[in-house]
């Protein structure tokens, strides 16, 4: 059947009416139980046994998954023309015609796979971070795709946690504007382009505090720390067009993000004015009966969208009970125009009644990674990479003489790609063995790759060993907790063995996660943190150890000496008792183990020195609407090129609440020719101190603060500076 009304009858049609008079046109059309199928998210819809369904309007979006935990597992891919299948059913074969909203996770690429979320912030470069996630889009269109389920803001200061993955790391700056670079990317300057995919801000909030490291566990925070550091990049990315945000699993302190009215509608779309869709996670509005605070579907239906939450991911509540609830009074009418009026305001600004069909395959289609999505890839992967020791071994000459390749990701593909990829292919990746095989040819050492014997006698044969050790990818992600952060168990011995035989080695590390490198940084000349790097792993690795390109990265999240000094991060609050520097570490607060970190945040090596001027400060005072400028020139005194990412801390030296020892407050990239110099150089105004205190005012106090610059968060110069009265 073609439903093709002209938009005579279908006034909301007419492009060259606003996206809200489209929406209250089209709204005043809708059932209720029109009206209750846009707020049903299906997973795999099945375009012939659910046409029936999609033609009354059951369905309002559908995601393509493999399953609860589908960043961890492949699927079949996304079938484009079961897409325009189930579409026709929808545009065509329904009342009202409103196309369904196809959703996936395209978290750190598409087909062409970016480094992990985690490894983006390790680059520090808002640029390449947009850039990445607008080239994922442009691939992921082609696949009918029209909404993202990222970027995920999770503040993650616990390795044991597999999420922090996807995370952008421990500052909620840093998180904060590489994710409002990612919806950029993913959004588009238009938002109803061809090439534009709806963003998704996850998981509102608080996730990253699972208890134990332990996904999807309680979450006990208090409002200080929710308010001054896990909601603050949610609200970066509000303010910069995000049109959708997915609730958390977890409870805040006894409440479920799925339920909760304070955060979901006084917060988020109240005080910050959210205008976009409050999506569920996968089975979250279910859940709210598991987490024991509703009695059955129907009682979870009514507390989520009570609480705010628009559309229900896959539980089914909402499409089963949510008709009834309306017509039995418990539920407001309005309250589900709300959450519809969110959801067509989405698919309007989307332009998805005005191009409802994936395009046939043309030369837009891309069918694998390209030349140009190669060489971002590539990249994105070297300014991902963190140097975390070099005792001048790196870089290695044009002609290391016999190179002995080993370890177990040698030949990996799909190993490197991460966790959360989709539609990635391990046979797309560049390997580390095929891109030290095209540099050096025959004079390459390999062995079987096994970390066995053989490799190890290999060792006393080759002039410089490198060995490529950590976790699989599937060791990170959704529900891939780990209780220690050792590397995985035997690679440290065989590591030993290697280095006991006083041969050059150089470590490279893949994690999803802090690990506790401190045996490796002993053992060996050099260790290279290369976290999961995508599609162009092997090449961005062999240009960083050969020196083609410098290591640049820094670290987004700290490296904490043990599991067990956990909870620890860069924005620790002063004790009455405060914990000694790391200049003073025999009187740390562990009698068996030093205090501070191994690898604090923000830190990395690279291939040159830099050097600092004294800081310069165009005045010590601001007026509450002032500015002031703080600046460094920092000169590259090496003898080769690098980038040094200069960073500047506050503290809040009086302050109703304890704040931050020191936060991340900005930073600048500079990348300098050996002997070369350039000043950063930072405004700094009396917002960035702001704070909400004990009543949960949002405030600026007069008075002093110090000012912190340098290349990590444990080192720079410090100066007092005031905020006037
Ligand atoms: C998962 C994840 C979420 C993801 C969603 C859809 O359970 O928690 O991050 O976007 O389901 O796959």
């Amino acid at each position: 059947m073609t439903n093709t009304n002209a938009p005579g009858e279908r006034p909301w049609l007419k492009t060259d009416l606003s996206v809200e008079d489209r929406v209250g046109l089209l709204l005043d059309q809708m059932t209720l139980a029109e009206k209750v199928g846009q707020t049903h998210q299906s997973a795999n819809i099945d375009p012939e046994a659910d046409a029936d369904l999609i033609e009354r309007g059951g369905i309002g979006s559908s995601l393509y998954a493999s399953g609860a935990t589908g960043g961890n597992e492949r699927d079949g891919g996304v079938l484009s023309d079961a897409i325009n299948a189930a579409q026709r059913h929808a545009v065509e074969g329904s009342r009202l015609g409103i196309p369904l909203l196809f959703a996936r996770d395209v978290i750190h690429g598409h087909r062409t796979v970016y480094p992990i979320p985690l490894a983006m912030a390790a680059t520090w470069d808002e640029e390449l971070a947009l850039a990445c996630a607008r080239m994922a889009a442009n691939e992921a269109v082609v696949d009918g795709v029209a909404w993202t389920f990222a970027p995920m803001l999770d503040i993650s200061e616990d390795p044991r946690w597999g999420r922090v993955a996807e995370s952008l790391g421990e500052s909620p700056v840093l998180a904060g504007r590489l994710g409002a670079a990612m919806v950029k990317g993913f959004q588009g300057e238009d938002p109803s382009a061809a090439t534009s995919l709806g963003a998704c801000a996850k998981h509102f909030v608080g996730y990253g505090l699972a208890a134990g490291g332990r996904d999807y566990d309680t979450v006990s925070v208090g409002q200080n720390t929710l308010r001054n550091l896990h909601l603050r990049p949610f609200k970066s990315v509000v303010d910069a067009g995000v049109m959708s945000v997915m609730a958390a699993f977890i409870d805040i302190d006894g409440v479920p993000m799925h339920a909760h009215r304070h955060l979901l509608r006084e917060v988020l779309k109240d005080e910050w004015g959210f205008k976009g869709v409050v999506v569920g996670d996968w089975g979250g509005v279910g859940q709210l009966v598991d987490q024991g605070v509703a009695t059955d579907l129907r009682d979870a239906a009514s507390q989520a969208i009570h609480a705010g939450l628009d559309m229900d991911m896959c539980s089914g509540a909402y499409a089963a009970h949510l008709e009834e609830l309306v017509q039995s009074g418990e539920v407001g009418m309005g309250m589900v125009d709300d959450a519809v009026r969110r959801i067509l305001r989405m698919k309007l600004s989307l332009g998805l009644f005005e191009r409802p069909y994936v395009e046939a395959p043309t030369a837009a289609f891309i069918p694998a990674p390209t030349p140009a999505s190669r060489e971002l890839a590539r990249d994105a992967a070297a300014s991902s990479l963190v140097l975390l020791s070099n005792n001048g071994i790196l870089p290695l000459a044009a002609d290391p003489g016999r190179l002995l390749l080993t370890g177990p990701f040698l030949d990996e593909g799909d190993a490197l790609l991460g966790t959360w990829v989709l539609d990635g292919r391990g046979e797309d990746v560049a390997s580390p063995g095929a891109a030290f095989r095209a540099r050096l040819g025959d004079q390459l050492m390999v062995d079987d790759g096994r970390f066995s014997d053989v490799g190890i006698s290999m060792v006393r044969h080759a002039d410089v060993t490198v060995a490529l050790v950590g976790e699989h990818r599937s060791r990170s992600g959704e529900d891939r907790c780990i209780s220690t952060l050792d590397l995985p168990a035997g690679q440290l011995d065989v590591l030993r063995e290697i280095a006991g035989l006083g041969k050059p080695l150089v470590v490279v590390v893949f994690s999803g996660r802090p690990l506790d490198l401190g045996p490796v940084l002993e053992l060996a000349d050099a260790v290279l943190l290369a976290w999961h790097p995508g599609t162009e792993s092997g090449p961005a690795i062999a240009d960083a150890l050969f020196g083609d390109v410098a290591p640049r990265g820094r670290l987004p999240m700290t490296f904490p000496r043990s599991v067990g000094h956990l909870p620890w991060s860069s924005h620790q609050r002063p004790a009455g008792r405060p914990i000694p520097a790391a200049s003073d570490p025999v009187h740390g607060r562990y009698l068996d183990a030093l205090t501070q970190p191994v690898l604090p945040f923000g830190f990395g090596l690279s291939y040159t020195t830099f050097e600092y001027s004294p800081l310069t400060l165009s005045s010590t005072e601001m007026a509450p609407d002032g500015t002031i400028e703080v600046s460094v020139m920092v000169t590259n005194t090496g003898s080769r090129a690098g980038r040094e990412i200069v960073q500047l801390y506050l503290r809040d030296l009086v302050s109703d609440v304890t704040r931050p020892l020191q936060e991340l407050a900005d930073w600048a990239l500079l990348d300098l020719e050996p002997g070369a110099s350039a000043v950063a150089r930072f405004p700094v105004t009396p917002a960035q101190l702001g704070y909400y205190d004990r009543t949960m005012t949002y405030r600026i106090d007069p008075g002093d603060a110090e000012v912190m610059v340098g290349p990590d968060v444990s080192h720079g110069q410090v100066a007092r500076i005031a905020v006037t009265t």
